[in-house]
């Protein structure tokens, strides 16, 4: 029997990519995201990947809205009795000068990319006990880097890595809790920026140029190293902030 993982963000982007890998692998999954039709597009992706219909089920659900880690703990437990693995990859992403970007948007953004994974982590802790299991969060580069203008997105990043290396000590031996930190990756996030079409092809362009691999990452090039980190050759890592970003940070 494969392992339970419950991805959060997983109805497009990475989520999507990293489901349809596991569902291969023969992982059980609990498919989390807001758009209930997205979602059932990667389940049906999944299956047509070799996974079983009972092992693949969905919840649509706000992660930012009040109940909704203890909603997914609950489905975890309904589906599969337990967990042994949490992907918090869910997020938003919010560009903008200081000036044009109103406080409640941080709040917003802090929300879905800070409290959160934080909150789940806390409501399936007791799951992940049980099993030894695992926590893989998805941060990003942003959190490392200081760039006008995004500031926002890379303080609530970084503040998920340090979620990541605090909870890592807190939560071990039994718990085991990391972070895959991407580059410039091609997917929706792109079309929901807050910005214009023409600043999104601006930000396009200088990702490919400020990339020493020459291109944006693909979601196949991070899928690889979060299962890496969810499976038997990471057992003796957590609080790793693993940095796959086409060389872009260095
Ligand atoms: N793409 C990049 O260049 C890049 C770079 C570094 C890090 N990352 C990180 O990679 C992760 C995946 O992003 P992606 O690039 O794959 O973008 P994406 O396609 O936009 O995926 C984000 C997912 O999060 C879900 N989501 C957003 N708000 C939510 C909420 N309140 N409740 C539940 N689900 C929510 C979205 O689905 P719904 O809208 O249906 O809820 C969506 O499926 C994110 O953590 C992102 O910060 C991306």
């Amino acid at each position: 029997m494969g392992l339970v993982v419950a991805v959060t963000g997983a109805g497009s982007g990475l989520g999507r990519a990293l489901a349809v890998r596991l569902a291969a692998d023969g992982t059980r999954l609990l498919l989390v995201g807001r758009r209930a039709e997205r979602l059932l597009r990667t389940r049906e992706d999944c299956l047509a990947d070799g996974g079983k219909p009972g092992d693949i089920v969905t919840l649509p659900v706000d992660l930012a809205e009040p109940g909704a880690a203890a909603a997914v703990r609950d489905a975890a437990v309904a589906a599969f009795d337990g967990l042994d693995a949490l992907v918090n990859n869910a997020a938003q992403a919010r560009f903008g000068p200081l000036d044009d970007t109103d406080v409640d948007t941080f709040v917003r953004l802090l929300r879905v990319d800070l409290v959160a994974p934080a909150a789940l982590i806390r409501c399936v802790a007791p799951l992940l006990r049980r099993s030894r299991g695992t926590v893989v969060n998805v941060g990003s580069i942003g959190g490392l880097l200081a760039v006008p203008g995004r500031s926002y997105y890379g303080a609530a990043k970084a503040g998920l890595h340090h979620l990541t290396r605090s909870l890592a000590r807190e939560l071990a031996p039994e718990i085991r809790v990391n972070a895959v930190l991407p580059g410039a990756v091609d997917t929706e996030m792109y079309d929901d920026l807050g910005i214009d079409d023409d600043a999104v092809a601006r930000l396009r362009a200088e990702m490919v140029r400020t990339t020493p691999l020459g291109r944006m990452g693909r979601p196949e090039d991070v899928v690889p190293w979060i299962v890496m980190l969810l499976g038997p050759d990471a057992t003796w890592m957590t609080g790793s902030l693993l940095v796959v970003d086409g060389g872009r940070s260095c």
